[in-house]
């Protein structure tokens, strides 16, 4: 039998079903579900029940579902919904849905002139506390019919897991800082390393999935945050703009997780002008020449100011070594006053910049050790969490 993370029936209404659909059903299976799907008559003038059959390996299910469809490991994902479409279940047939064990998620469709605030109130009003509701992120065309905004087939995978997770970080405010800083010396050129930020976006997400509102502070990423919802990014260039945004959006946070690869030195003043490399010769230096040694400044350490605070949040910061890890560990642990810090080897392949591996070690103040397996960045982040979730009890 074939292993998966648990069933999804997906119902697909209207003509969404030609477009949103399919990417859906596969994203859905990548992701390590079980997925069949079901018409509602108004979808069944679009497609044929062959299509999503082809797509999912099952036959079209039946709608309404039967009892036998409603069970606690199936998730019920109407997407995309109108309102009118979702006001047009009878009522006893929304109730049974209500009554059963299963999951319940819709994704509302909104048309071009709808205020997506006033008509996701009119969504909560009329969807009982059992439906999971998945705002709209995406505008999807439809060809001649226009666009509809609706969460795109990613984020309905996203609220697909959130339904499965645990929400122990619900109603925490967290502060993460994700990916390089860039130091800029003239309009054309810079000091930065190796940093994707991959392991600052995992953080992020796996927070937000377990109910955080997480706060990612990040410099220029190659590895792009996840567009989920409950994440929000604050972009920013310099060690300098990252240690003023951290300040300004400390205010109220529980957990700041101090995870970028802030540029230690920044060149010591910036050239308005572009600086030139041509040979001097006997011609005097200038202010506009490239120097032969570049004169540096120390940057601000965000995580040794967030240490010294007091009230301050629970603090947990990085560090990437490449010899001494428990030693360097344990005395920037002290020295940057946090509570975990998370150590890894960069020279051991698979563990560090640039990767989706990461192999950590977490110290925690009050001594003890917790020596990770090489794992993927989502579960090295997983286990960060939980140690945090666990020490604010
Ligand atoms: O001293 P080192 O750079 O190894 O410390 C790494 C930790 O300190 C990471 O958590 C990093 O995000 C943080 N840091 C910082 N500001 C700096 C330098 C590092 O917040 N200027």
């Amino acid at each position: 039998m074939k292993f998966t993370l648990g069933s999804v029936t997906v119902i697909a209404d209207g003509p969404g079903v030609m477009v949103h659909t399919p990417p859906l059903l596969l994203q859905l299976q990548q992701a390590g579900y079980d997925v069949d799907v079901a018409a509602t008559p108004s979808a069944a003038l679009f497609t044929t029940p062959y299509a999503p059959a082809l797509l999912t390996g099952h036959p079209a299910a039946r709608w309404p579902l039967p009892d036998t469809a409603l069970t606690p490991n199936r998730a019920i994902l109407l997407a995309p919904s109108s309102l009118n479409a979702f006001k047009a279940l009878p009522a006893n047939e929304r109730q049974r849905l209500e009554n059963s064990p299963a999951g319940l998620i819709v994704a509302p469709a909104l048309l071009p002139d709808d205020t997506p605030s006033d008509a996701l109130d009119e969504w909560r009003h009329l969807a009982s506390p059992r439906w999971l509701i998945a705002p709209p992120t995406a505008h999807t065309p439809l060809g001649a019919l226009g666009d509809i905004l609706v969460a795109s087939p990613e984020t309905c995978v996203e609220w697909v897991r959130r339904w499965q997770t645990p929400q122990d970080l619900a109603g925490r405010r967290i502060l993460i800082t994700a990916g390089p800083t860039a130091e800029d010396i003239d309009p054309v050129r810079y000091l930065t390393n190796r940093s994707t930020g991959r392991m600052g976006g995992s953080l992020a997400r796996i927070a937000a999935r377990r109910g955080a509102a997480v706060t990612v502070v990040h410099g220029p990423l190659s590895c792009p945050l996840p567009d989920l919802p409950g994440i929000t990014p604050v972009p920013v260039r310099s060690a300098q703009q990252m240690f003023d945004a951290v300040d300004a959006h400390l205010n109220h946070c529980d957990v700041a997780i101090l995870c970028a690869a802030v540029a230690d030195y920044a060149p010591a003043t910036y050239s308005e002008l572009k600086l030139k490399k041509s040979d001097r010769g006997d011609r005097p230096h200038t202010l506009w020449d490239m120097p032969d040694a570049l004169p540096l400044r120390r940057t601000p350490d965000i995580l040794a100011h967030l240490g010294s605070l007091s009230p301050r949040p629970f603090l947990v910061g990085f560090a990437a070594e490449s010899d001494h890890i428990e030693e360097n560990a344990r005395l920037k642990l002290m020295r940057k006053g946090c509570d975990l810090l998370c150590a890894n080897d960069i020279t051991e392949p698979g563990s560090g910049f640039a990767v989706h591996t990461n192999r950590v070690t977490v110290f925690t103040r009050s001594g003890d050790i917790h020596r990770l397996p090489q794992l993927d960045k989502d579960d090295v982040a997983r286990k960060i969490l939980d140690l945090v979730v666990q020490a604010l009890g």
